[in-house]
């Protein structure tokens, strides 16, 4: 997503520079072509070396260079670059960006610059929340740029709260869907995802072996596409992605009561419906732990089941049903998927069934899918799940648009 996009990396000097070191190297292995650019301040905590090392370019200290670097950073660098990252984001620099002040060569560049740019805050969190840290912000924002974090949580002096930069590894996932095509801009969201789990007894339970991996794909090409997501999760090893708001659940009982609370909140343009939602659960579920007895059978013979509710048909059938796109799971392929796949769509009622070979699919990181609706039938992949959630979300962004045309 970032290959051949320029990026240039202002450092501001803050114990939070080791974390841009992170931030350097993934934007390097995503394609990008990444300048750097450090603070005085910045270059006391990690040496510019490091910084060199991991862009594989000079870094830029100064206004004023010496050698036969280009005589006008603050012009050369801005001409250049696609974005400006600012990571770490000191309260001094919001401040100096705030006001527009050029007194080194990071806020210069900053009050030349002319491609968009992202601040990624860190600072003790008095700091942050002060009144004149927080109208920075907003001077910031109303000029069109963009904030990643900052994090809540245990700083380095010792203080809780917010001010933590956020995580190189989640900003770099912010970052990779900056370029995306903004197809979903305004709209809402809501994706269900992972397994789900019902209890059998206080220990057990029966799950399946769904990772949530193209769900979690699915919610951040949706967030990278302009769109305010909501993710239902059951549980999941996954990380949120940074800007969706994750609703975690167990059972399909409860996964259907938080989309119903999400869509009674606000109504939503689309709904992904990715969970593999356990079908059956039992009656009912003991206090204390079924126990094995000599020579008897097992407990769980006796279990008596009891039918989920139909998350994705229950939304299909409401009356103010979004974009209801369903997948497929199937152990078939070939004409047999296809078949499946578009008898599954009938009976769910919903616009677009994602069909794949849940064999080929679950708990692995690439997967193949076709995805069919009254006149549509495109396929993708083999590729990563994310390239497949990009593609998935910007075909049901498509038929989307066209369901609305008069
Ligand atoms: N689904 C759902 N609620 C359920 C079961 C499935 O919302 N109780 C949704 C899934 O999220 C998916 C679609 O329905 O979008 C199809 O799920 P799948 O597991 O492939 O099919 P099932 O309905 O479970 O049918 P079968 O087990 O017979 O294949």
């Amino acid at each position: 997503m970032l290959k051949d996009h320029r990026i240039v990396l202002i450092v501001t000097g803050g114990i939070a520079v080791y974390k841009a070191c992170t931030l350097v190297r993934g934007l390097v292995k995503a394609g990008a072509q990444v300048r750097v650019v450090m603070t005085e301040h910045a270059a006391q905590f990690v040496a510019p070396l490091t910084f060199e090392t991991l862009s594989g370019h000079p870094v830029a200290l100064t206004e004023w260079p010496r050698g036969p670097e280009s005589p006008m950073p603050h012009i050369d660098l801005n001409r250049d670059a696609d974005l400006l990252v600012v990571c770490p984001a000191t309260a001094n620099i919001l401040a100096k960006a705030a006001h527009g002040i050029a007194d080194d060569l990071a806020s210069t560049l900053i009050a030349a610059r002319r491609a968009p740019i992202v601040f990624v805050p860190a600072m003790n969190v008095h700091m942050w929340r002060s009144s004149a840290a927080q109208r920075n912000v907003e001077v910031l924002k109303e000029a069109g740029a963009r904030f990643i974090g900052p994090a809540e949580g245990f700083q380095a002096c010792g203080d809780v709260g917010a001010g933590r930069m956020t995580e190189p590894e989640a900003v770099l996932d912010r970052l990779m869907g900056f370029f995306a095509p903004k197809t979903l801009e305004g709209r809402r969201v809501l994706v269900t995802a992972g397994p789900t789990y019902e209890a059998l007894d206080p220990v057990r339970g029966i799950t399946n072996r769904s990772s949530g991996r193209q769900g979690y794909a699915v919610a951040r090409a949706a967030r990278d596409a302009g769109a305010e997501v909501t993710l239902v999760s059951g549980p999941t090893a996954l990380r949120a992605p940074e800007g969706v708001r994750l609703v975690s659940v167990e059972s399909a009982g409860e996964m259907l009561r938080a989309v119903e609370d999400a869509l009674a909140e606000a109504p939503c343009d689309l709904f992904f419906s990715t969970a593999a939602v356990a079908d059956w659960r039992p009656d009912s579920v003991p206090v204390l732990k079924m126990k094995k007895r000599e020579g008897e059978p097992s407990p769980f013979e006796a279990v008596r089941w009891t039918e989920n509710p139909d998350i994705l048909r229950t939304v299909s059938a409401r009356k103010d049903r979004p974009y209801a796109v369903g997948f497929a799971a199937e152990t078939a392929s070939g004409a047999d998927l296809l078949e499946l796949a578009r008898a599954k769509r009938a009976r769910k009622g919903c616009d677009l069934i994602v069909a794949n070979d849940a064999r080929r699919a679950l708990d692995r990181s690439e997967n193949a899918v076709r995805i069919l609706g009254e006149d549509v039938d495109r396929s993708f992949g083999p590729a990563d799940k994310d390239a497949c959630a990009r593609f998935i979300v910007e075909a049901a962004a498509q038929e989307l648009k066209k369901k609305e045309m008069p």
